[in-house]
């Protein structure tokens, strides 16, 4: 199956991608795109969250069919080349990364989160990454992310 794509606002299309191979698998091995991360495949962990026509998605549970001629931006495109995104950036300096491997779906639904609340609540912080699971921080450092990429996001409008 050939598939055709915009991917971090370029154009992509990659062949031989086969039937029922997840969105998840054709980004990581087909595109380069390893940022997304594979922990589960069964949607309970939330660490391969990408955006699909602008909502987030766990690319695992997306078929890469279901993507032809949609949006995807993944966590490396969040980025503004060398640039970190603040929110990017408030998760390395809260000290909400340790093992790494929920940050970038942690990211992704932070990102998400304050485009729709620029000034969350600790109760809609919790609940727009209760399908993002830690098995290393406790959660409190990533809140403390959130918050921090929040204020720094308010100061910078
Ligand atoms: S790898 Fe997709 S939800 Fe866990
Ligand atoms: S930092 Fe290790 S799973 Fe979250």
């Amino acid at each position: 199956m050939q598939l055709s794509c915009v991917v971090n606002g370029e154009q992509r299309m990659v062949d031989g991608v086969p039937a029922g191979e997840s969105l998840l698998v054709t980004l990581r091995e087909r595109m380069g795109l390893p940022g997304a991360k594979n922990a589960c495949e069964q949607g309970e962990c939330g660490s391969c969250t990408v955006y699909l026509d602008d909502l987030p998605v766990c690319a695992c549970l997306v078929a890469a069919g279901q993507a032809e001629g949609r949006t995807i931006r993944t966590v490396e495109g969040l980025a503004a080349g060398d640039d970190l995104h603040p929110v990017q950036r408030a998760f390395l300096d809260a000290g909400a990364v340790q093992c790494g491997f929920c940050t970038p779906g942690l990211v992704v639904a932070a990102h998400d989160l304050l485009s729709r609340s620029a000034q969350p609540s600790d109760a809609e912080i919790r609940e727009a990454l209760a399908g993002n699971l830690c098995r290393c921080t406790g959660y409190e450092s990533i809140l403390a992310a959130v918050r921090l990429a929040a204020a720094q996001m308010a100061a910078s409008r």
